[in-house]
């Protein structure tokens, strides 16, 4: 029933599947003995992942332009522009030596901090009199008067635009006292 050829293939079958086998097994002993401190063991764990925390990404964030320095617009300032600027503060600024709603601005520039006799300013401005409104510290006021003066009562927004604040300062200042 049996013919060499049949027995033949069916040993040469049976060789090459133990060849396999034991090529199988010596290959897995060789790529994951690991003796015996390896996995399993109760050696530490370490961490198998980077966990992402983003703390890198705030180094990259920019600071906002601020924008031409103050200086810088102040010394191209255009008086004419400013008058033009000071439209907005008549409301309740005079500039012939009468106080309005608010004290009156000629001189005003390099004038003491809360100066003019007789008007009664806020304890926000009362309290910085040690000092002149200098260019820079107008600037600083006329962008945020309640930002640089908290509690002022400069009942005004702001100028926004640092040209706007350094044209009209250019125009205080040729305005005498
Ligand atoms: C709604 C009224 C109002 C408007 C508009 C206004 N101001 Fe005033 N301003 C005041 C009052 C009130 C004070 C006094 C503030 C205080 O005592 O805190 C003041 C104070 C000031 C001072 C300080 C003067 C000092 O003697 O210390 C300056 C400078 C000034 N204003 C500039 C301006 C300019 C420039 C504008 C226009 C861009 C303007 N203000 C618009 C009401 C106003």
């Amino acid at each position: 029933m049996f013919d060499t050829m049949t027995l033949t293939k069916a040993g040469g079958a049976l060789c090459g599947s133990l060849l396999i086998l034991l090529l199988g097994n010596w290959a897995a002993e060789g790529l994951y003995h690991t003796g015996p401190s390896g996995h399993g063991g109760d050696g530490e764990l370490t961490q198998a992942y980077a966990i992402d925390t983003g703390a890198d990404d705030a180094a990259g964030e920019e600071v906002a332009d601020a924008g031409p320095p103050f200086a810088e617009v102040y010394a191209a300032a255009d008086a004419a522009a400013g008058e033009r600027v000071f439209g907005k503060c008549k409301a309740c600024h005079k500039l012939d030596g009468a106080n309005g709603v608010g004290p009156h601005l000629d001189g005003v520039v390099d004038r003491a901090i809360a100066g003019v006799e007789g008007f009664a300013y806020s304890d926000a401005l009362a309290g910085m009199s040690a000092e002149a409104w200098t260019p820079e510290h107008m600037e600083a006021f006329l962008a945020s008067p309640k930002g640089y003066a908290p509690g002022t009562k400069m009942s005004f927004a702001g100028l926004p635009k640092v040209e706007d604040r350094a044209n009209v300062i250019a125009y205080l200042a040729t305005i005498g006292g």
